[in-house]
């Protein structure tokens, strides 16, 4: 009687569901020394003043992306991806990269995609990283499953490349798992399909929902094998264009996302 009762408590503490994954998560990572020291930097970035009393949005978010390049990707990922069933986890897992630095500005209305857009393309940083992006998560029709082969990895991957980009995308809302730069298409006037077609890769994206949907391998700390910390983003970067090219993205969807063309033209 008494080991069962145990052995209730036991399988009630450990559930998922009684757990809050993005609480583990970033516990998981202060343990971490260089995950740990990866966050206090942007953290202290983001939080910092910078001219005129506005957050220094360039250096916050150039640290985002020192902390998903460099950072172990089983522990930086399990922030991002942490799979929540309640607000307060979802709510928690919105304001991992401190967005009102990175993502939105407070008080302002969203600009139209457009803005990002045009800035993504014409920025070294961005460009490849929306284009690996692309290849790795967007709708593929001629693929069995209607999704990049074996994407749901690499388009995590390529998501999380993102933060810190003129791009950067986060969850809307604390009551799901949808995300979206922030940025709408209300004021795209003639290009307002291109407009549609870009926020559509994170709004309507059934292969991104899919892969982060399934994230679901965050395993404690202790039974973690951090082999793979020594590959970072750009490798992995690198990794996507060689294999599948971001040309066979280009040509896959030129015609539907002319914005894209652009990026692949030159
Ligand atoms: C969820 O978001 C709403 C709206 O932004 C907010 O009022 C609420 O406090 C949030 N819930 C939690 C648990 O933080």
């Amino acid at each position: 009687m008494l080991l069962l009762l145990l052995l209730q408590l036991l399988l009630r503490s450990t559930s998922s569901a009684a757990r809050n994954r993005c609480v583990d998560a970033a516990e998981a990572c202060t343990a971490d020394a260089r995950c740990q020291q990866l966050r206090t930097e942007y953290v202290a970035q983001c939080l910092g003043a910078g001219a005129g009393g506005a957050c220094p949005r360039a250096r916050c978010r150039r640290a985002l992306r020192r902390f998903f390049a460099r950072g172990p990707p089983a522990l930086t990922h399990a922030l991002l991806f942490c799979p929540c069933a309640d607000p307060a986890c979802a709510e928690r897992r919105r304001q991992t990269f401190v967005p009102a630095c990175a993502f939105s500005r407070p008080g302002r209305a969203p600009p139209s995609c457009l803005a990002p857009l045009d800035t993504c393309e014409h920025s070294g940083v961005c460009r490849p990283r929306l284009l690996a992006f692309q290849a790795s998560c967007a709708p593929a029709p001629s693929a069995p499953d209607g999704c990049p082969q074996d994407q749901a990895s690499r388009c995590l991957r390529a998501y999380a490349g993102l933060v810190g980009t003129a791009v950067t995308p986060n969850y809307v809302d604390n009551g799901s798992a949808r995300v979206a730069p922030w940025c709408d298409c209300g004021a795209s006037g003639n290009r307002r399909e291109e407009c549609e077609a870009f926020r559509e890769l994170f709004t309507g994206n059934r292969c991104l929902d899919g892969a982060i949907q399934a994230f679901d391998s965050w395993q404690p700390p202790v039974l973690q094998d951090h082999l793979d910390s020594s590959q970072d983003l750009e490798h992995s970067l690198l990794q996507v264009s060689s294999t599948d090219g971001p040309l066979k993205g280009c040509s896959l969807l030129s015609i539907s996302l002319p914005w894209l063309s652009r990026l692949c033209s030159d």
